[in-house]
């Protein structure tokens, strides 16, 4: 059942190569210039009638719709605003029918998704669902269905349907764009050159699991840590976060580089780990200088950053390499390494690695 893998967490992140693969399916033209998505019932003049959307999900699922405003917000210029589904109802949230509500879940019953679903749609909002469940309820109520096709996830750590959901944004703010005229069809046919390579990518970052896998047994010995980093990378560093405390136990905080030296700063002591994520080429000098900034209080930095930057190499304490790509796309090659340590750390500390305390694989209570 696991494959030969020891554990299905394991197996779930060896198969994000083929869920991104069957996540892109036919949804790419066969010329490979641009995206096509029969599934959506939403008319070009509906789309011309957006006037923002709310993404609105669950813990990864949320995660992944951080980076999916910036996706939409990036190639189709459409303003987003991202919500835990937990919190929206209840902050009167502005919802018009020009308003295009966006939920995220793997499984596709979560209570307060589905409540923030219903809740959208009571306010007159069009509702599309990404989720990996065909026929979830989510999936059933809402006007439009993205289905991730990442298959059955059985380790309660989310990991392909997280990176599935990545691709699935990337489909859609591609096919926004191409709707609106946002974006020039020479650009657009790049993203989705760049999209096809993700897969190749990703199996290069798993053939180097052992370099993370030594990582992860020295964070293993910590209690404490941070992860930073800025902008697109900031989202993804909370995934990396909260990967690594629902399966290891360790505490970490995920912050936003530069917000550091407003408060954060007075708990870096000697040799806490911090793990830099710094694959924004526009963001690269200001990352580098804020892991001086830590480096300078003591801290063991292991830096993620994509080939060929050597600056960041002499500035941080161990460099974790991933393949290039364009900034846009680097989410979903950069959690890769981040789920290998949350892994590799659990395995280290002896946890149950699929079934971590406390947590339940779907959330079907508010
Ligand atoms: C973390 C994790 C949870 C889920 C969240 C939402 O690894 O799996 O944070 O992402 O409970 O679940 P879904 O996506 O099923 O709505």
């Amino acid at each position: 059942e696991k494959a030969g893998f020891d554990h299905f967490m394991l197996k779930e992140i060896y198969e994000q190569p083929k869920a991104y693969r069957d996540t892109m399916g036919s949804r790419i033209d066969p010329t490979g210039k641009k995206v096509v998505m029969n599934e959506l019932k939403m008319t070009n003049e509906y789309i011309k009638s957006i006037q923002q959307v709310h993404i609105v999900a669950c813990g990864t699922a949320y995660h992944a719709g951080m980076v999916g405003k910036s996706i939409i917000e990036k190639l189709a210029r459409i303003p987003v605003e991202t919500d835990v589904a937990s919190e929206y109802r209840y902050r009167s949230p502005i919802i018009t029918p020009n308003t295009l509500v966006v939920v995220v879940s793997q499984s596709g019953e979560t209570a307060d998704t589905l409540a923030a679903l219903r809740e959208a749609k009571r306010c007159g909002a069009r509702v599309v669902a990404v989720t990996n469940v065909v026929g979830s309820s989510v999936a059933r109520e809402a006007d439009d269905v993205i289905v991730t096709w990442a298959g059955p996830e059985i380790a309660v750590a989310s990991t392909k349907a997280y990176t599935s959901q990545l691709i699935a944004f990337y489909l859609f703010g591609l096919y926004l764009a191409q709707t609106l005229g946002t974006q020039d069809e020479a650009y657009i046919a790049d993203v989705v050159a760049e999209l096809k390579q993700l897969p190749e990518k990703v199996e290069q970052i798993l053939e180097h699991a052992e370099v993370i896998k030594e990582c992860a047994e020295q964070i293993a010995t910590h209690n404490n840590l941070f992860f930073i980093g800025r902008g697109i990378d900031y989202a993804v560093v909370l995934e990396g976060s909260l990967k690594l405390k629902e399966i290891s136990y360790i505490h970490s905080e995920a912050y936003p580089s530069g917000e550091l030296k407003h408060g954060t700063l007075a708990l870096i002591e000697e040799g806490i780990p911090v793990i830099a994520l710094a694959t924004q080429p526009d963001l690269f000098e200001k990352t580098v200088s804020n892991i001086k900034e830590v480096k300078a209080r003591g801290a063991y930095v292991f830096g993620i950053h994509t080939t060929g930057e050597t600056e960041l190499g002499k500035a941080v304490d161990q460099m974790l390499e991933i393949p290039q790509t364009i900034p846009l796309l680097s989410p979903a090659l950069s959690v890769i390494p981040l789920q290998l340590l949350a892994y590799y750390a659990s395995l280290a500390r002896g946890n149950d690695v699929d079934k971590p305390r406390n947590l339940a694989k779907s959330v079907t209570v508010e």
